[in-house]
Parts: C-alpha cells; structure tokens; sequence
C-alpha cells in the first residue's frame, strides 16, 4: 500500500474499487478508483479523500510518505461521498489541518459531516495558495457536476488535479492513461462524461473558458476516477473531446432504443434502422432488454435522430423503457430530433408519455406512431415514412 510518485514530491495515494459494478444506477463493468493527491512541501497537502469504506487503504498510502501531523491543508474538491467519505476520518488523524474548498464546499461538508473545530481556508477562481516550492490555483466549477465542484492546478508542474472532470470509471494496474490501451481509456472517459456530465455541458465549455482565460499551460490532468492524462497529446485529446461533448456532439447519427414483448416493436425498430441505413445515416440499435442505460447513453452523445419503441404492458410503459426514460430526461441531452413509437394491445395512447419527454427537453419531433398487435407489411410502410420524416428534421 504504497504511495505512488506522479511528479517529483507528489504522490498518488488513492485507492482502487476493482469490484464496483454499479454507480448510482451507472454501470460500472471496469470498476472504479477514487484518487487522491498528496503534495510533499514546507506545508504537506492532501488533495481529495475517497470512500468512507476505501478508507483504511487510502491512510496506508498518506502514512507511507508522512505523518497525519505534519499535514497543514487538505483540499476538498468535491464533496460528494466518493470524494468525502473518509474525510472525516483524516480530520480525526490530522486536526490541526485546514480545509480548502470554496463556500460551496464548506456548506456541503456542514450538512454531511460533524465538522465541529474544523477550520477552514475558503477559495475563489483566480484565488492561489502557497505551500512551500509549489503554488496551487484554484478554480471553482459550480455544477460541473455538484454546486461545490472546483479543480486545484500546481503552477510549478502544469498540474491539473481535476475531481470529477476528465475521469472514468476505470480500474486498471495502470496509472496513467501512457500504460493502457488509449482508445478504451477515451471510451470510458466517454462514457464518464455521457452518464455524470451530461447534463452540465455550458459548465464544462465555461470551465475550459476558464482555464483558458487564466492561461492555465496544463501537461498532466489527474482526474479523481481513473487513469492520469500526462503529455500535450493526451491533454489535447481529452480537452478536445470534452469541447466536442459539451457542444453535444451531434455527428447526424441515429440511435434506436426499445423493449418487446412479443416482437412487434422489434419489428419496429428494424423497420425504422433499414430507413437511416438507406439514407447513409450511421445508425445503432439497442434493446433494453440486453443493454444496460448508461451503454445506450454514450451513443446520444453523438446522436441526432433518437427513436424510442415501448411495448405496452397493462396500459403503461413497459418497465425497462420507463427506467430508461428517467434515467435520459434526468440526463438532459438537448438539440435531437424524436420518434416516438409502440404497440399495444387493447388501448392505445402510452407512446404519448414518450413524446412528453421530447417535449420537455425541447426536442424537435414528429407526430409518434402507435400500431395493434403485429405490425403488417402496409403499417411498417407507414411506419418508415415517419421515419423518413424525422429524418427531414
Ligand atoms: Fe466522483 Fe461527483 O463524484
């Protein structure tokens, strides 16, 4: 349970959560790590803790470079118990250590925590605290993603110590991004940023506006999940891609999400994916019934057209297709064009709900489609002429 040094005097003593599946309803197939930094100077520095339950791995790496009492600062980037959760018990260990974090953050670990006796240095953007031979700066980023949210950049080694930003949920023997295959490390970033940061898009272009205007020159990222960025390559791709998703994406594809009962809307949802394959309009298609919701959600970062299918069960939505609606619209992906469709038994009309949901997102759409039973050769030719349709929009 070492520490491991990522720049000279400062080290990574964060923990790695292999067997985490699942992050509140995110799935989590590669795990997790909960990173957090300790800066070795006249004033030693801890950045960010981990999980309450991770804890005790966590103080065996502090412990392996010093000691609780020599600590004067620990950094709170975020508070959210990933972050936070041992937070308390390093406080316990080290008290006379003051915690930075902005207003934000002081009033999130008020409400968590018994934070009786804890002192506090509060910070601003653009506010700077020297700890010896390293400055650190500081950069608030209010709802990207929690109201507490900031990132701490070492000036002297073109540092970024970026919590949330820039992660994933990836566990690996790796440390850095170099020692592992790049183009799966992108993937999970990807999806990282389509299942947390989705919703905060104008955060993160003023974020990247803001690191801008405080001529931030950053050689290493080191998000709080995952492997470190190190390299203007790296920094550059991940930059670039977090532009690209903040703007949403949009590269004109198509993505088909849908449950079935007894076949009918997969029909569907055949029917409606030979239309974008006719048109050249690449096209993916996901059933609920195999793939998990944060699977489907990378796909909307680079989709225009969304097509929806809902087998209807008792005169409601079907289960699946309702945890994926709440799941998305909590998500918030803007500028798409929607196609709501279903089958039903004996009523129709819960393809309606559907439609409320692309109407609440501000969506573009066309009027949704609803057929009986089995959809016969002349309703999937109806069918796909209100695809064609969306594909107009
Ligand atoms: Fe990794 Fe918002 O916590």
């Amino acid at each position: 349970m070492d520490a491991k040094e990522i720049k000279p005097s400062i080290y990574w003593v964060g923990v790695k959560d292999w067997n985490l599946t699942e992050f509140h309803g995110y799935s989590t197939p590669h795990g997790s790590t909960y990173n957090s930094y300790l800066i070795l100077d006249e004033k030693i520095t801890l950045v960010d803790g981990v999980k309450a339950y991770m804890s005790k791995e966590n103080l065996a790496r502090i412990a392996s470079v010093t000691d609780f009492s020599k600590i004067a600062y620990i950094v709170v980037n975020h508070v959210e118990m990933d972050h936070s959760g041992n937070i308390p018990e390093i406080m316990k260990l080290a008290p006379q250590a003051k915690i930075v974090t902005n207003t934000a953050g002081k009033m999130a670990l008020e409400a968590h925590f018994d934070t009786a006796g804890w002192e506090y240095q509060i910070i601003k953007t653009g506010d700077s605290l020297n700890i010896g031979a390293h400055t650190l700066e500081f950069m608030t980023t209010p709802m990207l993603h929690w109201p507490d949210s900031m990132m701490t950049y070492v000036k002297e080694d073109k540092l970024l110590l970026s919590n949330d930003g820039f992660g994933q949920h990836f566990a690996s023997d790796a440390l850095f991004v170099k020692e592992a295959p790049f183009d799966i490390v992108m993937e999970n970033a990807k999806s990282y940023y389509a299942n947390i940061l989705f919703p905060f898009g104008c955060q993160a272009e003023k974020a990247l506006q803001t690191a801008g205007d405080l001529g931030l020159d950053i050689e290493m990222i080191a998000p709080s999940h995952g492997l470190i960025w190190s390299g203007k390559d790296e920094v550059g791709a991940i930059l670039g891609n977090y532009a690209k998703w903040a703007g949403c994406g949009n590269e004109g594809k198509a993505v088909i999400v849908y449950d079935t009962m007894w076949g009918a809307t997969a029909t569907m949802a055949e029917a409606a994916m030979a239309v974008f394959q006719d048109a050249g309009i690449p096209v993916v298609k996901h059933c609920l019934a195999v793939k998990n919701v944060s699977e489907v959600m990378v796909d909307f970062l680079d989709a225009k057209y969304v097509v929806i299918g809902n087998p209807t069960l008792n005169n409601q939505l079907f289960p699946r297709v309702a945890g994926f609606l709440t799941y998305m619209h909590g998500l918030q992906p803007k500028n798409k064009a929607g196609l709501a469709f279903g089958s039903y038994g004996w009523k129709p009309g819960v393809v309606k709900k559907i439609q409320e949901v692309f109407d609440d997102l501000g969506w573009q759409s066309v009027e949704p489609f609803e057929e009986k039973y089995t959809p016969k050769s002349d309703v999937i030719e109806r069918f796909q002429e209100r695809v064609r349709e969306l594909i107009k929009l």
